[in-house]
């Protein structure tokens, strides 16, 4: 049969590892797995429990607001407001999402169409390469960091391949993509990058989507910016946060588009035909989450933050070094030297064969991703250093 939409994706490389990690358990291995970034640490008690009593209420099973109810829009601009100092409109500023990764993809829709650009940063998550494109518009890659300077986070280099894409293009794009902390590169942003970025977005009449999707994951004291700190970036930036990695809320889907509020009123009236709204239960669990667990991204940080250590410690000890992510839940690692040349599909597939250890292969990132796998922190310390002895077994050239 022929499908529309689907049929110039990528083949999903993650499939490969995803079957190699199946052989290893059912040949009795344990996997320690680094593969996905599927957040392993409970949600909040208090939401749990605020859920189930919320579920028991019938007048809750009913169709809700596709754009939230009033009350959870509210807590948004809350925490908006005390973490970032940003004030937002609940009514005019936010907009309820199903997750942030729903909400990517439909505020495309609103955006782009057929003819139309958007210039994404490559490697990527692997929906900000196809959101584009599900819209009917063409994608301008551009790379997040360029290798070849060896730098960790974007500077310079990347706005000057950012206006060298703008240049080429024949379409002008009508949207900037950005994501910081990044996944899965884990390249983390100041303000004065992102003032930098409304100033190229605004003067070239592009909208920005910024996915803030690790907005309370930064590493030792650093605080990831939100784009609408920046003054004036309402007039042409959106952002996305999600309760996901912030509060380990992953499978309840609770997303927010806010800033720019023509573009937020684009995306509700979208969202009113495609969909009813999160399951309200959820959405009054979310409410007591964000204004009563206020304090449990701060724990949840520390957490990835002793596992980042214990990762990177352990593998410097193996002879595998990397430089220690100031933010996300990633840790992105070049392919030791004396196995670069086997590639990142590869050499995951040795890590998962070898060291019984599970990571993704950078070439599922698109371009730029080569090179790299990249480890998410969902595995606990002692979990960690099981892995380093897995892949000190597995990879002896490093201390060759
Ligand atoms: C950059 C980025 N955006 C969005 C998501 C997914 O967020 P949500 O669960 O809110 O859809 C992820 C999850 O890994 C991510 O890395």
């Amino acid at each position: 049969m022929e499908f529309r939409r689907i049929t110039g994706l990528p083949p999903y490389v993650f499939a490969h590892t995803n079957a190699l990690k199946a052989t290893a358990r059912a040949a009795g291995h344990d996997v320690v797995d680094f593969g996905f970034g599927n957040p392993d640490l409970p949600s909040p008690d208090i939401a749990v429990e605020k859920l189930a009593e919320a579920a028991h209420n019938p007048r809750n099973h009913r169709y809700s607001a596709s754009r939230g109810i009033p009350n959870l829009r509210l807590a948004m601009a809350t925490r908006y407001r005390d973490v970032f100092g940003v004030e937002l409109d609940p009514d005019t500023e936010v907009v309820t999402t199903i997750g942030a990764k729903e909400g990517f993809t439909h505020v495309m829709w609103v955006l782009l169409g057929p003819g139309d650009s958007a210039l994404v940063p490559t490697p990527s998550y692997p929906i900000h390469l196809a959101g584009p494109g599900f819209a009917g518009a063409s994608l301008l890659p551009v790379p997040v960091v360029d290798p070849a300077l060896g730098g960790r986070d974007p500077g310079a280099d990347f706005f000057d391949a950012m206006h060298e894409a703008w240049q080429r293009a024949t379409v002008k794009p009508r949207v900037v993509v950005a994501s910081f902390p990044h996944n899965p590169t884990s390249a983390c942003v100041d303000q004065a990058f992102m003032a930098h970025l409304v100033d190229f977005a605004r003067s070239r009449e592009m909208v920005v989507v910024h996915d803030f999707a690790y907005a309370d994951l930064g590493f030792d004291g650093y605080q990831p910016p939100s784009i609408l700190q920046v003054p004036g970036a309402k007039d042409c930036a959106v952002e996305l946060y999600t309760l996901t990695k912030s509060f380990s809320m992953a499978g309840w889907r609770v997303g927010f588009l806010v800033g720019n509020a023509e573009v937020v009123a684009a995306l509700t009236k979208l969202k009113s035909y495609l969909d009813y709204g999160t399951f309200q239960p959820v959405q009054i669990a979310a409410i007591v989450a964000m204004n009563e667990a206020r304090d449990y991204p701060a724990e949840l940080r520390a957490t990835y933050q002793s596992r980042r250590d214990t990762l990177i410690s352990g593998l410097e000890r193996i002879g595998w070094s990397v430089a220690p992510p100031r933010g996300s839940m990633f840790v992105w690692a070049r392919i030791p030297e004396p196995y670069r040349a086997m590639g990142s599909l590869a050499f995951a597939t040795k890590l998962i064969e070898e060291a019984h250890v599970a990571t993704s292969p950078g070439v599922g990132f698109g371009d730029g991703g080569e090179g790299y796998v990249r480890f998410a922190l969902i595995e606990n310390e002692a979990r960690t250093a099981q892995a380093i002895r897995g892949l000190r077994r597995a990879l002896p050239e490093l201390r060759a």
